[in-house]
């Protein structure tokens, strides 16, 4: 389902592992052209790509040739990210700090800045609108449906330009969920791991309703305090 609105015609995925290859199988069904990069040469993702009709190809032609840049690999990498590359371009970011994969790291964990403001720092010339970050890979996968569809899932945006989380919204909307606008970039923290909203396979209504109440759960009182916020 294409709207109007919608701006990004090319694409771009960086990460082609679990997260990576379902959102190019939703844009592609979606009717967008899709470019994937994973971390090494693309011949390896080559044939898999094809498979779902995306271009596999390197960082530096994902960033070249399309209008939007999701970003699907762990987190622990993004410092690797080529920040030039991405100058002036919309950057989705879709990643979660994964003590797991990314080893622990307390600079992933501040409750004073949330993950995409990290990523926004060291992408200093780009726009970063996090979203497609909260729900599991196979929810993502089995759960897409189309526009006023019943029982329809939801996806929380948030970024710091209304045109831009705009856009990001269209995309959502595209790829089969509800958009839920959770506010501006630092309040992706109410979607990452530590927050109710993390890992919610739940409509627009209900996702409305964990956001709200994270002000007063237990990682929403620890963050408001280290913001120096009073917390409710
Ligand atoms: N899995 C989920 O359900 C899910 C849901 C929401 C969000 N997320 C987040 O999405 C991110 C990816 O998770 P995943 O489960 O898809 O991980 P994954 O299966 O391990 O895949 C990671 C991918 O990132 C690629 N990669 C690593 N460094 C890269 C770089 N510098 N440029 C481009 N690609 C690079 C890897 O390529 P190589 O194999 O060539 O190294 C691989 O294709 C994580 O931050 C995770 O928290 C995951």
């Amino acid at each position: 389902m294409q709207t109007e609105s919608r701006t990004i015609r090319t694409l771009g995925i960086l990460g082609a592992g679990r997260l990576g290859t379902v959102l190019t199988r939703l844009a592609v069904s979606a009717g967008y052209r899709v470019v994937v990069a994973a971390s090494g040469d693309s011949a390896h993702i080559a044939p898999a790509m094809k498979a779902i009709g995306a271009i596999a190809a390197s960082a530096a032609t994902v960033a070249a040739e399309a209008d939007a840049v999701i970003l699907a690999l762990p987190l622990a990498r993004y410092r690797t990210l080529d920040a030039e590359a991405l100058r002036g371009m919309l950057v989705i970011d879709a990643m979660n700090y994964w003590w797991g994969s990314d080893g622990v790291r307390d600079d992933l964990s501040d409750p004073r800045t949330s993950t995409s403001e990290l990523v926004q720092q060291h992408l200093t010339g780009a726009r970063v609108v996090k979203a497609l970050s909260h729900m599991g890979y196979q929810d993502l996968e089995d759960e897409t449906r189309p526009q006023g569809a019943a029982e329809r899932k939801a996806i929380a945006v948030a970024g710091d330009d209304p045109a831009d989380v705009a856009v990001v919204c269209a995309l959502v909307d595209d790829l089969g969920f509800d958009p839920v606008v959770a506010g501006p970039l630092s309040a992706g923290i109410m979607l990452e791991p530590g927050a109710e909203a993390f890992g919610a396979d739940v409509d627009a209504t209900e996702l409305r309703e964990m956001l709200a109440r994270f002000p007063t759960s237990q990682r929403g009182i620890v963050v408001a305090r280290a913001r120096g916020e009073a917390s409710s």
